[in-house]
């Protein structure tokens, strides 16, 4: 990979503007392998280097690619208007480096969260096209019945969808809690289909998507990691 100078790795990295990086980089903020470095034009192969910004450890990713264990009340847009963003939990530089929710979850529902600053991943992630399953756990108002999972399974018609909507798999938890698997990710899906079907959901956990598991990562609600290789690829598509 070819050199680039530190101040625009470090603005690469979502530590402001270059001016801004170069200031950290002049007020001796800035270490790489345990020396301070004021040379801003020094030039260094980004990949694999780790440095510390005000004694952070810090190591160069060309893109960032997260899960978080999303807790309730946390909005996924952009602009939250009610309650707090999600992003309001991750570390300051990725706001500035444009990391961004793939999809959405509603603001009560909890549970797994992809988030990256990598257009192709999102676009992949988020595409109708890329048929990547789902699980999500749904507790209900009304009990759960094998109608009701047969009426998820065969296909519910929501009302601005132009053909009835059907999970790829579902099956009764305990009386008040079903687990449904999902390919599409419409607007308030699982809500609304169970709406559609005559239960009501009273609480909704994304547990799964693709094969990756929240409980693999051991994430608490609210904390979150980087996932490596190994793990985006769990998050293909099952192999037919
Ligand atoms: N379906 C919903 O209804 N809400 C979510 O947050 C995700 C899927």
């Amino acid at each position: 990979m070819s050199k680039q100078t530190l101040d625009r790795i470090l603005q690469s990295q979502g530590f402001g503007t270059r001016k801004r990086c170069q200031q950290f980089i002049h007020a001796g903020a800035v270490t790489i392998g345990g020396e301070v470095v004021r040379d801003e034009r020094l030039a260094i192969a980004p990949e694999g280097l780790e440095f510390t910004l005000d004694g952070e450890v810090w190591t160069y990713r060309k893109h960032v690619y997260i899960a978080l264990h999303k807790p309730a009340n946390y909005e996924c847009s952009r602009k939250p208007s009610h309650h707090p963003g999600v992003l309001s939990l991750l570390p300051d530089p990725f706001r500035l480096r444009d990391v961004q929710p793939v999809g959405r979850l509603d603001h009560d529902t909890t549970g797994m969260l992809l988030l990256s600053d990598d257009g192709a991943f999102i676009h992949t992630q988020s595409s109708p096209k890329h048929h990547v399953p789902k699980i999500y756990i749904a507790t209900t108002h009304e009990p759960v019945t094998a109608g009701l999972l047969e009426l998820l399974l065969s296909g519910v018609q929501l009302h601005d969808e132009p053909a009835p909507l059907a999970a790829v798999h579902c099956r009764m938890m305990d009386e008040h809690q079903l687990e449904i698997i999902l390919e599409q990710g419409k607007y308030h899906q699982v809500k609304r289909m169970l709406a559609a079907a005559g239960n009501h959901c009273v609480a909704l956990h994304r547990a799964v998507i693709g094969s990756l598991t929240l409980d693999s990562l051991g994430l608490g609600e609210g904390q979150w990691c980087y996932l490596d290789e190994a793990q985006r690829a769990l998050l293909a598509p099952a192999a037919l």
